[in-house]
This record gives C-alpha cells, sequence and structure tokens, in this order.
C-alpha cells in the first residue's frame, strides 16, 4: 500500500490491485442495492482489518441517462459518493463515435435522455424515433406518441436527410415500433427515410451500446435485454430480405475487449487524479453475474493485458448457482461483498 496522497484521508491506498465492477446483478437489482453492496462498498473504502483504501471502478452495460445521473442514482443507491470518472456504461465508448458520422438514429431510454446524452458526447445531428412518427405517424401503426413526446419530439422533412448511423444507445421503450424503424433505414438507399433499396445492403451501420440476450432486473428470472432486440432485427431482416442484402451491425459493450481496454485507461486515470498512483494496477479483480458478458470479457482481456485481469463470478443475478457457466471464472462466491474480501485476502 502506498502513502495517501488523496482525498481519501487517514487510509492507506492500495497500489498493486483495484477493483472494478458490473452493476446490474452484482451491485443493484430493480434499482434497488444488493443487500451485500452496501457493505462491500464500505469494506473498499477502508473498513477491512488492514485499513486499506482499495480504488475501484463500474463498468454497466446499462445506460439510458447521463454518466453524471447514472453516477448520483448508484451513491444514493451504494450509500457511496461515486463520480463519472470512476464509471462506464454501456454507451460511453460511443462518445469516440460522435465526430465519425453527421446524421445520426439514436434508440432507446425514457424520452429525450439519450438524445440529451448523444448531443453531450458530441454528435451533432441527433433523430429519435419520435421525430420520425411526429413526421409520418403511419411509420408505426400501433404506435401513438403521447402529448408530452409529440411536444419533444422535433419538427423536421425527412425528404431531404439521410440518416448515417444508428446507435441503440438503451434498452428499447417500443420494440416494435422501433424494430419497424430500424428495418425501414436498414432496407433504404443510403439511410433516406421512405426510399427502398434494390439490393438491400445501402444502409447505415446500427451500433448497440452491448448485447446481453438477458439481464437480471426485478423478477426471479432473467429479463431480455438489448441483445433480444438486436436478434429481432437482425432475424426479422434476414427473412425480409429472402438471401439478399446485407446489414452491418455491432455492439460495444462488455464482452468486447476494447471496452475493457477503455475501462483500464480510465482506471490509471482515477488512480492518479484521485489517489495520486502512477502507473497501472498489478490485478483488476472483475465482479460480474452475466457469464456471457462479464467473464467472457475479463478473461478475453486477460489474455492480452499486461496486468491480471481477475474474473470473479457471483450467484446475485444472471448466474445461476448449481449451473455451468459458459465462460469459466477464476473464482464463484456468493456475493459481492464475498467477491471483497476475498480479492482483499489474497492481495494482504
Ligand atoms: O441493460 C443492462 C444490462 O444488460 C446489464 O447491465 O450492469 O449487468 O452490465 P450490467
Ligand atoms: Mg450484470
Amino acid at each position: 500500500a502506498s502513502t495517501p496522497g488523496s482525498p481519501v484521508g487517514l487510509a492507506s491506498v492500495a497500489d498493486s490491485f483495484v477493483f472494478a465492477f458490473d452493476i446490474d446483478g452484482v451491485l443493484v437489482r430493480g434499482g434497488e442495492a444488493i443487500p451485500e453492496a452496501i457493505q462491500a462498498m464500505k469494506v473498499l473504502n477502508g473498513a477491512n482489518e488492514f485499513g486499506i483504501h482499495v480504488p475501484h471502478i463500474f463498468l454497466t452495460n446499462g445506460g439510458g441517462k447521463t454518466e453524471e445521473e447514472r453516477c448520483a442514482d448508484l451513491s444514493r443507491q451504494l450509500l457511496q459518493d461515486i463520480k463519472p470518472g470512476q464509471f462506464i456504461c454501456g454507451h460511453t465508448p460511443m462518445r469516440e463515435m460522435a465526430s465519425k458520422h453527421r446524421t445520426v438514429l439514436v434508440v432507446g431510454g425514457e424520452g429525450e435522455k439519450c438524445r440529451v446524452v448523444a448531443e453531450g458526447y458530441g454528435f451533432q445531428d441527433v433523430v429519435t424515433p419520435g421525430d420520425i412518427i411526429k413526421h409520418d405517424a403511419a411509420t408505426t401503426p400501433f404506435r401513438k406518441l403521447t402529448p408530452e413526446e409529440h411536444a419533444n419530439s422535433r419538427e423536421r422533412d425527412f425528404a431531404d436527410v439521410a440518416i448515417d448511423a444508428v446507435f441503440v444507445f438503451a434498452d428499447s421503450r417500443d420494440w416494435a415500433g422501433d424494430i419497424q424503424i430500424m428495418l425501414d433505414l436498414a432496407m433504404s438507399r443510403g439511410g433516406r427515410l421512405g426510399t427502398r433499396s434494390e439490393t438491400l445492403d445501402e444502409g447505415p451501420p446500427f451500433y448497440f451500446s452491448h448485447n446481453d440476450v438477458v439481464w437480471s432486473a426485478a423478477h426471479e428470472h432473467v429479463r431480455l435485454g438489448m441483445g433480444a432486440l438486436r436478434r429481432m432485427f437482425e432475424v426479422t431482416f434476414k427473412d425480409l430480405a429472402g438471401g439478399k442484402g446485407k446489414l452491418r451491425t455491432h455492439a460495444f459493450g462488455k464482452p468486447q475487449v476494447s471496452t475493457f481496454e477503455f475501462a483500464s485507461r480510465l482506471m490509471s486515470r482515477w488512480r492518479s487524479t484521485e489517489h495520486g498512483l502512477a502507473g497501472p494496477p498489478q490485478t483488476i479483480y472483475f465482479v460480474g453475474d452475466t457469464p456471457e458478458s462479464d467473464i467472457r470479457g475479463a478473461n478475453a482481456v486477460n489474455e492480452e493485458a499486461d496486468n491480471d485481469w481477475y474474473s470473479i463470478l457471483v450467484k446475485t443475478g444472471v448466474y445461476q448457482d448449481g449451473t455451468e457457466p459458459a465462460y469459466k471464472p477464476r473464482v464463484i462466491v456468493d456475493n459481492v461483498l464475498d467477491a471483497v474480501n476475498y480479492g482483499i485476502q489474497r492481495e494482504m
């Protein structure tokens, strides 16, 4: 442990290891903290037998709000002050795409929130499904805008608009309407609504903020996630295209190695600005509940990284005790508190 050069106060700071946490199914379920999570945060913040503070970040596939807003939610849930400098959500890496596309369709989330996020990332011209339905209500026969949605959606003549890329920022609140609009664009000539390509290979690229088919929410069984929306979109496109055409889809988030590398860079910055520590940690304990995204990604980045990404699977979310995880973690523990204690004991 290093001597503190940080706002953490008198606790000494671990310099050789850190923790990174998945959120849904590890720390939170259905908007409520998992009980052990609150104690786990206290342990990380010095309430352990060594009096040591362990730097940590959060890496969720969720999204739909600005990083500031998500951190405020998480701080309230976990009774700990969590800052955007230690937080990555599914759409955070999309920030780096803002200068690559001019007009983009942003799908998902509550109301106008994802448009606000995208504009905050620097996207120049952000269209929502609401704008398209406002322009032509026949687009989605069973989806009518509420008066509030109508007021918030922007008036626009889409005759002259080419949508260069589609970004699914957060879970869709209207799968049928959103898939319809995405298919219209996939089959269009160069992202121009109302047109149909002969070859069905001229649509814009589609970026999803993650690929989780299911996730752990309040219900006792897992719930459908963005990966399921993507599957429905891709399968329906195939059916409609009847063997021709081409769809360009790509998912960010876990288990992409690039997302874990992004997290590594964030962790280095956080350790340096918050704790005055130079260079990367030797070990990153990554605690997740979903073998297909958390464990798969942590194991994959471990193959490539100089430091040790140590995957820990918990039993409070997607993974079910007694089943064989599709991707094997280094260790399985009951919950996030056990994960934190396990890592600290292993290090000290
Ligand atoms: O939509 C959120 C979900 O798919 C997973 O979130 O925190 O478990 O990565 P998380
Ligand atoms: Mg999870």
